[in-house]
């Protein structure tokens, strides 16, 4: 199977590019990504010399993007993703988010291939009880998540209409290694590791459904490979914590695994301003996806935040590059010859 990943220089497209390949030996992996601020090919480097693996960078939204490439399947990261810079500016998230689920969407109906789209809980809104499920209602309360529901009605319309093989996951927030350091795990850790102000948005008590993304990739390939066209499969472990929890529970690891003061950590602590429109709670219904497909988590939050703390502890050279600036280098200085434009 040929796959086109789009956005697989950013966090979890990364870490299913990787899955993929150490999952299935015959695929042939394909990575299509414009590299924004958030992609980063040094989140690759273990598998870029594979000769499974090619490297395309382009933007989704050009038409001509995929002519003369041959593929099976495209499986859709790519996309703005942080709902903060949605807030400051969402021109960008209507661009890639929505104009570029449907170029995609036009690809694939030109093509005949089959497509698989990556989209949030956030498209639900905030519920305080029960749960999302794959039924509930479309209340998006930010622009990321407006955008992303767009695109999600846009997948459901070409189902309809052109009849094209697509299926929909809506995942809840995904923890692990190479997440950008704007999200609230690895923001963290480092404000920690370098003993700089935590900002808790409100009163820190807003709920997510945190996944290790390991999990969501492995859930991502059941739908890939068993998902229904036409179908939306909803993806959480039922792991809900308020973020003040998170961040206690981080520092505290931090300060065992590092013999730190830790009184010194929870000082950095630091109540903010809340996020507008912040919603308060997400809550997934994972039941389809594990009744349908077969699908079943593996890692508990215990040991996925134990693995994420080691893995961002073990890789300063990383992120020091991200906060530097000269990750931003990586793709001339090692790419050159390599890139087909
Ligand atoms: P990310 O911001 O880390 O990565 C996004 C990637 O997309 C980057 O590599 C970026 O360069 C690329 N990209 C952006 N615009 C592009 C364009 N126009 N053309 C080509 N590439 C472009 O995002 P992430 O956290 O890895 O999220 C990946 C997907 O999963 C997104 O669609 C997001 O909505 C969805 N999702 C994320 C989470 C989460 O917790 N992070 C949860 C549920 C769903
Ligand atoms: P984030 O990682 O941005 O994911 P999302 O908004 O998509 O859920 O934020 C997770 C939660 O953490 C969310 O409730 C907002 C909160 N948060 C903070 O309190 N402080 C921060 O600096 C950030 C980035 C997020």
């Amino acid at each position: 199977m040929r796959i086109v990943v789009t956005g697989g220089a950013g966090f979890i497209g990364s870490n299913f590019i990787r899955h993929i390949l150490s999952a299935y030996p015959d695929y042939h992996v394909m990575n299509l990504d414009k590299l924004t601020y958030a992609g980063n090919l040094e989140n690759l480097t273990d598998i870029e010399q594979s000769d499974r693996y090619s490297f395309l960078k382009g933007d989704i939204c050009d038409s001509a993007l995929l002519d003369g490439v041959e593929y099976d399947a495209i499986v859709h990261f790519a996309a703005e993703s942080h709902v903060d810079r949605s807030i400051l500016d969402a021109s960008p998230f209507l661009q890639t988010n929505i104009m570029g689920t449907y170029n995609l969407l036009e690809i694939t109906r030109k093509k005949g291939c089959s497509f698989v789209h990556v989209s949030t809980d956030e498209v639900y809104g905030s519920t305080d009880d029960g749960y999302f499920s794959e039924q509930s209602p479309l209340m998006p309360n930010s622009p990321y998540a407006a955008s992303k529901a767009s695109s999600d009605m846009l997948v459901r319309s070409y189902v309809e209409t052109h009849g094209i093989h697509a299926a929909i996951t809506r995942c809840s927030n995904n923890y692990g290694p190479y997440q950008f350091p704007e999200k609230l795990i690895p923001l963290v850790m480092l404000n920690a590791l370098e003993r700089k102000p935590i900002p808790v948005y409100g009163d820190g008590m807003n709920v997510r459904d945190w996944i290790y993304v390991e999990d969501h990739c492995s859930a991502v390939d059941a739908v890939l490979h068993k998902g229904k066209a036409g179908d939306v499969y909803n993806i959480g472990v039922r792991n809900e914590r308020p973020n003040i929890e998170i961040i206690r529970i981080i520092l505290s690891t931090l300060a065992e695994k590092t013999s730190s003061d830790r009184k010194e950590l929870f000082s950095l602590i630091s109540y903010v301003k809340d996020r507008e429109g912040h919603d308060r709670r997400y809550a997934i219904d994972p039941s389809k996806i594990e009744k349908d497909l077969g699908w079943r988590p593996e890692i508990d939050f215990e040991d996925g935040i134990a693995r994420t703390i080691q893995w961002y502890l073990e890789s300063r050279h990383w992120w020091e590059r991200i906060i530097s600036g000269d990750y931003l280098k990586y793709y001339d200085v090692q790419y050159g010859s390599r890139v087909k434009q």
